[in-house]
């Protein structure tokens, strides 16, 4: 999600990432020599790892051969209406906000839209993409389900007769609100490609959409704590819906895991009244809402219902294989403003989540389960994500990540600092890192794992409140407005990387911007192209050849569109970037996910349009329908290469 408050002033959802939300103490004034000699340290680790990248290929535990090099054409860097991709490509349109999903759902009328109907069709800005394949437990790549994070709703672009956000708010009304509702959550689509290209089955038994009427549940230790307890829920597992869905991530048994992220804004009252108000502040929750919802229900309004924001903020679980199934929150993994959620398993079969909180100074988790997976137990393996340990990273000026466990007795985490169990520390698991002196980031974004190196690469999307005494060594720099990407190499144990260890090392991979102005201390593995630098890295996957490709939110502030670059992780080609492809204005890129083949790209196009001075009457792009009356709709785009090759190769 874009920091609009950086970049957009009229528009008010969504401010709060570059908000920051941590009080706790920064670095001592007499840490001040080291952090600076630790900068010079950092710079220096990253020329000599970028230099050794050329020779590395060793260290790839899955001893995958050199990634095949970039064969495509790259693209210049612009900023105007189109959808921009090489030459010997093609982009079709696949799903639209508001396109009929649900069986009996109307055909999308922008200037008739209702809750009901909108709880039938494909949701508003699209995030996180993942293609399951049909049938289940195959790698069919012209065949699946497409599962899609809906992340958030611009009112003054979906509703007509609004200058900007702050108006909308303000004239919100109840069915407003509704349609709002069912805009946000997730979408699951049965898509199938044939010799016309990927569609979308429109009345699929599989289609589904989540929303904030979903019943959900709350699973994991702090399930059923007074804390979750409400009105309408006294037993404290039952929650209606998900919201503020960012990236996510995808299990071993088939099942994806969806961020709950900027949940702070959809709560009105004043929380400083209940006995949630320190909660409730370190999550930014401040009784200033971007939406009206507390006005007309009253489980968004926190002074009614002080305990309905504690179950928001989770990592959500849904079987996209089970339409009838019911999603779960699984409190194992913390409550904060989740971005990424990804899995892996570590060579002793324990799995391992990687995740982030996406805000300013805010830190990287990891969560690593007791049991291991078993392949023979299905969904059983759900299990896995209930009873484990979280913890969170310290990055160090030796190079070393610590993680630090989040255990209730342990340390800090006790009954003289206001946890009286595991369930205080993981609702409150912000509170709890920062009493173990995590290391604040410059907002992490996405996390992915090298399909073939098990290298972690954690993204930074930027941060222009860090002052130069806040420098440290993994965020060398200070108002960085250009964002980086740091990369995590766990140790091996037992000729297997161990993602489950206390200790990894850690380099910085990329500083992004622009090399050219030295001013920026932009640093790449090697020289790129005047299109092939980038800023705001934001969502990240990676093919199944070991390509790291990095969608951007937030380059328009550099007068260059969002869009999508990729790079090599090893050889030559190591962190030196290239341009894919660029954005509508007024869009960032989300997704990207590849069917297993390498064939198919999909991408989220959100908030196209969505700059300064444009609404839905007038619109800067009319984008991808560019029909009169019609508004700008987030969009997933398929992209398939004109002679049947691998993306990108
Ligand atoms: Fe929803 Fe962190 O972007
Ligand atoms: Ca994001
Ligand atoms: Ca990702």
């Amino acid at each position: 999600m874009t920091d609009r408050h950086y970049r957009t002033p009229v528009t008010i959802n969504n401010e709060d990432d570059s908000n920051p939300s941590n009080p706790s103490a920064g670095p001592a004034l007499t840490d001040l020599i080291q952090i600076r000699l630790s900068r010079r340290a950092a710079l220096k680790g990253l020329m000599a790892t970028a230099a050794l990248g050329a020779i590395s290929v060793g260290v790839n535990p899955r001893g995958a051969a050199a990634a095949p090099k970039l064969g495509f054409a790259e693209i210049p860097h612009a900023y105007d209406e189109n959808l921009h991709i090489p030459q010997g490509y093609t982009a079709k349109t696949l799903l639209r906000w508001g396109d009929p999903i649900i069986a009996g759902a109307p055909k999308f009328d922008p200037m008739k839209q209702n809750a009901a109907a909108q709880a039938g069709q494909f949701g508003y800005n699209c995030d996180f993409v993942h293609f399951c394949p049909l049938p289940e437990g195959s790698e069919a790549s012209d065949h699946g389900l497409l599962v899609v994070n809906h992340e958030y709703t611009d009112a003054h672009m979906i509703f007509p007769g609004f200058a900007d956000g702050k108006a909308a708010l303000e004239a919100t009304t109840a069915e407003m609100a509704a349609f709002e509702q069912a805009s946000h959550g997730l979408s699951v689509v049965e898509i199938k490609r044939d010799g016309s290209g990927w569609s979308a089955v429109p009345d699929s038994k599989f289609n589904r959409r989540i929303t904030l009427a979903t019943e959900m549940e709350l699973v994991g230790p702090a399930a059923g704590h007074d804390r979750l307890k409400t009105s309408a829920d006294a037993t404290g597992t039952k929650v209606l819906g998900t919201m503020n869905n960012c990236a996510g991530g995808w299990t071993p048994w088939g099942t994806i895991l969806s961020a709950e992220e900027n949940v702070h804004q959809y709560f009105g009252g004043d929380p400083t009244a209940t006995p949630e108000a320190a909660n409730a502040k370190r999550m930014g929750i401040k009784g200033s809402p971007s939406y009206a919802w507390g006005k007309y229900t009253d489980r968004f309004d926190i002074s009614k219902e002080p305990n309905e924001p504690n179950r928001f903020g989770w990592i959500v679980e849904l079987d996209p294989y089970d339409p009838a199934s019911t999603p779960k929150k699984h409190t194992a993994l913390g409550r904060f403003k989740h971005e990424a959620a990804t899995t892996v398993i570590n060579g002793d079969g324990r799995l391992v989540v990687y995740t982030g909180d996406d805000e300013v100074f805010e830190y990287i988790y990891k969560y690593v389960s007791n049991g291991t997976f078993d392949p023979g137990a299905g969904r059983g393996n759900s299990a896995l994500l209930d009873d484990g340990t979280l913890h969170v990273a310290k990055l160090d000026a030796d190079g070393n990540v610590t993680w630090m466990p989040l255990v209730h007795g342990q340390g800090e985490l006790t009954e003289a600092n206001g946890f009286n169990g595991q369930a205080d520390v993981l609702i409150e698991a912000r509170r709890a890192a920062d009493l173990l002196g995590a290391t604040k980031m410059d907002r992490p974004e996405d996390i992915e794992t090298s399909s073939q190196t098990d290298k972690v690469y954690v993204v930074l999307t930027k941060n222009n409140k860090r002052k130069g005494e806040q420098v440290d060594s993994a965020n060398a720099r200070a108002e960085n407005l250009w964002g980086h990407i740091v990369e995590m190499v766990p140790p091996m144990k037992d000729g297997k990387a161990d993602h489950a260890a206390a200790t990894f090392t850690w380099s910085a991979f990329i500083q992004a911007g622009n090399p050219k102005d030295t001013a920026q201390n932009a640093i790449y593995g090697g020289e790129v192209t005047d299109a092939g630098w980038f800023a705001n890295p934001d969502n990240v996957a990676f093919d199944a050849s070991g390509r790291l490709w990095i969608s951007t939110d937030g380059f328009p502030d550099h007068g260059v569109h969002d869009g999508l670059w990729v790079t090599e992780t090893e050889g030559e080609g190591r962190a030196v970037t290239r341009h894919f492809l660029g954005c509508p204005r007024g869009a960032e890129l989300c997704g990207p996910a590849f069917t297993p083949d390498g064939k198919t790209l999909f991408v989220a196009i959100q908030h196209p349009g969505d700059e300064d001075g444009s609404n839905f009457d007038k619109p800067s792009t009319r984008w991808p329908d560019f029909q009169d009356g019609m508004p700008p709709r987030p969009s997933v785009v398929a992209i398939t290469k004109d002679d049947g090759g691998d993306i990108g190769a």
